[in-house]
């Protein structure tokens, strides 16, 4: 990725969209919200030039346009008018219209219209698609064929062995908040954070940016996202609402066997020197959520999530590293959010555990002002 694309990128992620790359502006959002009792609005209603994805959910259009630029390594600016979206002006959009448009045709003439090729399939994060095979700096790792899939112990088994890994069931309910002051950092700039966690559901994490502070919370029923500038909070989308969800369980490792209708285990790959077990959590009409857990400690490395979208999966890597025992119990101490366009590292620095802390820090202020139109994302 290049320098100024980083940059940019930077200012998506962490100055003016929170963590999850938003940028759909409030009053977008706010649209798309349907009204009690009411179908959820299509994405020709809540915007104004929508025509090739007439009929898919307002509320998944951004995830969707992230997806694009997350398939051909762009930003927005690539085929937007920046603070009009809704207009035609660059070639790029009216080609990638063409693009959604055969995406469709292509999975609906030839894989029995499942979602099979997306703009990924081709792309590759290039713009342009390479047609001609490339060769490779190495030779070529063969793949082993596993020979162990027989071995495998049961989901249970993992998870159990998790809970006792970290501490056991009962220490870890006597634990029931937690405050951990952290640094994070996106590349080369950092920032000081504060994370803040509540049983059962509850959680904060702000991050103070010269620009003011940006606030990713969950109040035990729904999210919200703050942004700097003094521009009025927003809640989250449905993608976003199922992450944050779940990185708000604070007894994850005793929820995780009741999030799921199915847990099924995998073998998979080493992360860095560690051997790890897979474990798939699958649930009707949701995207899996993927989780490695260490065969030798017993704790959870890494998690895959997916936010689902109209043209495509969004995936969220997350990796848990630094456990440490703190009131009897282990937890990581530093973990980093990586994502095709992008990714940064919390480290924490502090913590104290079972610490009051007061419902209201985790309601969303109600808005002073009405949305502005159009908002521009600070200078750069
Ligand atoms: C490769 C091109 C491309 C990229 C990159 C892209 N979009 Fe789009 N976007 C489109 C196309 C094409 C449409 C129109 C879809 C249609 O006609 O159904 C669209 C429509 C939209 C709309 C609706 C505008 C309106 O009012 O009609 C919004 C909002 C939007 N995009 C936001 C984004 C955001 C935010 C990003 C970056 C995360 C982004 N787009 C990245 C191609 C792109
Ligand atoms: C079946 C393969 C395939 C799929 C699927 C595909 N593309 Fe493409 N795309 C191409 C090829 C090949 C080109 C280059 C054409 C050329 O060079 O003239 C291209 C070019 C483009 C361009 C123009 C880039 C430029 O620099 O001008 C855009 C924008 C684009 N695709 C967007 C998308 C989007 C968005 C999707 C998913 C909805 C998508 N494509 C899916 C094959 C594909």
């Amino acid at each position: 990725m290049n320098k100024a694309l980083s940059a940019r990128l930077f200012t998506t992620i962490i100055l003016t969209g929170a963590f999850l790359a938003g940028t759909l502006h409030a009053s977008a959002q706010a649209a798309a919200a349907p009204a009690k009792g009411e179908a959820p609005k299509t994405a020709e209603q809540v915007f104004k030039n929508i025509q090739v994805l007439k009929g898919t959910p307002a509320d998944q259009l951004e995830t969707g346009m992230q997806f694009i630029s997350n398939s051909l390594g762009v930003e927005c600016e690539f085929c937007h008018v920046q603070g009009a979206r809704e207009k035609d002006d660059k070639k790029t959009k009216q080609t990638a219209r063409k693009m959604i448009e055969m995406q469709m045709a292509i999975n609906k003439n030839h894989f029995n219209g499942d979602r099979e090729v997306t703009c990924y399939s081709c792309h590759h994060g290039a713009e342009r698609p390479a047609g001609v095979p490339m060769i490779a700096e190495e030779e070529p790792k063969r793949p082993q064929v596993p020979a162990e899939e027989a071995a495998l112990p049961s989901a249970d088994q993992i998870i159990d062995k998790y809970i006792q890994a970290v501490g056991g069931a009962e220490s870890l309910q006597k634990i029931t908040s937690r405050v951990q002051k952290a640094t994070i950092s996106f590349g080369e700039r950092q920032f000081p954070a504060e994370v803040v966690a509540k049983a059962p559901n509850k959680r904060i994490s702000t991050v103070h940016t010269p620009n003011g502070d940006n606030i990713t919370a969950f109040d035990g029923q729904a999210g919200w996202l703050g942004n700097p500038g003094g521009r009025p909070p927003r809640d989250m989308n449905p993608q976003e609402n199922e992450a944050f969800s779940f990185d708000a369980t604070f007894y994850l490792p005793l929820e995780i066997k009741k999030m799921f209708t199915q847990l099924r285990v995998r073998p998979a790959d080493k992360i860095g020197s560690h051997e790890v077990y897979q474990v798939i959590g699958t649930s009707p009409g949701k995207p899996p959520l993927r989780m490695f857990f260490d065969k030798v400690s017993g704790l959870l490395m890494r998690t895959i999530r997916y936010a689902e979208s109209p043209l495509g999966r969004n995936p969220t890597q997350v990796d848990y590293a630094e456990y440490r025992l703190d009131s009897g119990i282990r937890l990581p101490f530093q973990w980093t959010v990586a994502r095709p366009l992008g990714r940064f590292t919390i480290q924490v620095s502090e913590i104290q555990q079972n610490v009051p802390v007061d419902d209201s820090k985790f309601a969303k202020p109600a808005a002073a002002a009405p949305a502005p139109a159009e908002q521009k994302p600070p200078a750069k």
